[in-house]
């Protein structure tokens, strides 16, 4: 019960209750937002739920400043003074993002609502900074294109350096169609829906087609994919998706390892679980590193990655795709050692091993 004060004392000089006081903690009980009614003198006369639970009232007093001021400012206008402020509940101080509004209810009293917009607030603020990065990501290689056409016009009589301008650009434009698929991927995977493209599909297959992708880039860094997945382990899932998934994977590990090196694929499935290794002897990621990599558009080492042409969105694409199948992307690593990934992923209930 959110019932503040005590009403029942037979003193005389107790509290009269009327009728808007009633109705006001009937109101307030029900909200499922929180609700605070206050009379003249500031004191909360009835609490809901979740205002408690948000720590905005304590013995009978509301806690912030902000929220009283708003409630002093409903007293002195007709309809209710509302506004957007940022409050620390808790002994964590924990920031919150809240809408608050404030009105007369009778003469005496005023009702305050106060609606968490934490999560909406933080929405924002990743939208914000999504659009940041793609924006500066994009600028990157569209104006290395414009200074490398400039460059090819300008070197006529130059077929050497004409050469090398033209080589540049093949590569900087690559590296633009990369990012737009990575981008069209990752809202895919974001935006996903499982039950309009989940069939029933063999990890095995998955994995053989994550490599066959990945062949070309292995060949050509001269490192060696070695495979080892039998077939049985099913689920229903979304197969470009998932192949997407292992396929960054495997990337991965070929352009953080050096030449002459191996990256090894595997498959286990024990009591449900299915788990796709992906290792290699490779640079390894420093611990601090490990949490991070997962992150939009984070690279540990952003100069080696813009030797691999990364973008930093191969790995956020693994975690959704994963979560999207309900389950989930481990990481082992070692600076110097090697990495190794594992996609864990909910299978059909029948053992391969
Ligand atoms: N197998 C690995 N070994 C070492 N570092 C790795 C490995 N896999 C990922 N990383 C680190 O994690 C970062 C993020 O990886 P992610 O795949 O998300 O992006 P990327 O490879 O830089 O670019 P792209 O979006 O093209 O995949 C990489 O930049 C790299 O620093
Ligand atoms: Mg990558």
């Amino acid at each position: 019960m959110g019932i503040v004060g005590n009403r029942r004392s037979g003193n005389a000089a107790s509290r009269q209750v009327d009728a808007f006081e009633i109705v006001a903690a009937q109101v307030v009980d029900v909200l499922a937002t929180a609700g605070v009614v206050l009379d003249e003198r500031n004191l909360v006369l009835r609490a809901s739920p979740g205002a408690i639970q948000f720590g905005l009232v304590q013995n009978r007093h509301l806690i912030h400043g902000s929220l009283l001021q708003l409630v002093e400012e409903a007293r002195t206008i007709s309809g209710a003074a509302e506004r957007e402020l940022q409050i620390e509940t808790g002994l964590q101080r924990e920031q919150l993002w809240v809408h608050a509004k404030a009105a007369k209810f009778g003469d005496r009293y005023v009702m305050l609502l106060v609606d968490d917009r934490t999560e909406a607030k933080r929405l924002e603020v990743t939208r914000r900074d999504f659009v940041a990065n793609v924006s500066h990501e994009l600028k990157t290689p569209i104006g290395a294109i414009s200074l490398l056409t400039e460059a090819i016009a300008g070197a006529q009589d130059d077929p050497e350096n004409i050469k090398k301008f033209t080589a540049s650009l093949q590569k900087e434009s690559q590296r633009l169609g990369n990012l737009v698929q990575e981008l069209m991927q990752l809202s895919r995977v974001q935006g996903a829906k499982l039950s309009d493209t989940a069939v029933e599909l063999d990890l095995a297959s998955v994995i053989a087609d994550a490599v066959d992708r990945n062949q070309v880039l292995a060949d050509k860094r001269n490192v060696k994919l070695v495979t080892s997945a039998k077939p049985g382990a099913t689920l229903q899932g979304d197969y470009e998706m998932l192949t997407t998934a292992v396929r960054n994977l495997v990337e991965n590990a070929i352009a953080y390892s050096d030449p002459g090196s191996q990256v090894g694929i595997g498959l286990k499935a024990l009591d449900g679980i299915a788990e796709i290794s992906v290792t290699d002897s490779g640079i390894g990621i420093s611990e601090d590193e490990q949490e991070r990599i997962f992150e939009r558009f984070y690279r540990a080492d952003p100069s080696r990655s813009r030797e691999t042409g990364g973008t930093g969105l191969g790995l956020s694409i693994v975690k959704h795709a994963a979560s999207n199948h309900k389950g989930d992307v481990r990481l082992f690593s070692k600076e110097g050692v090697g990495s190794t990934f594992t996609l864990r992923l909910p299978i059909d209930s029948k053992e391969t091993n």
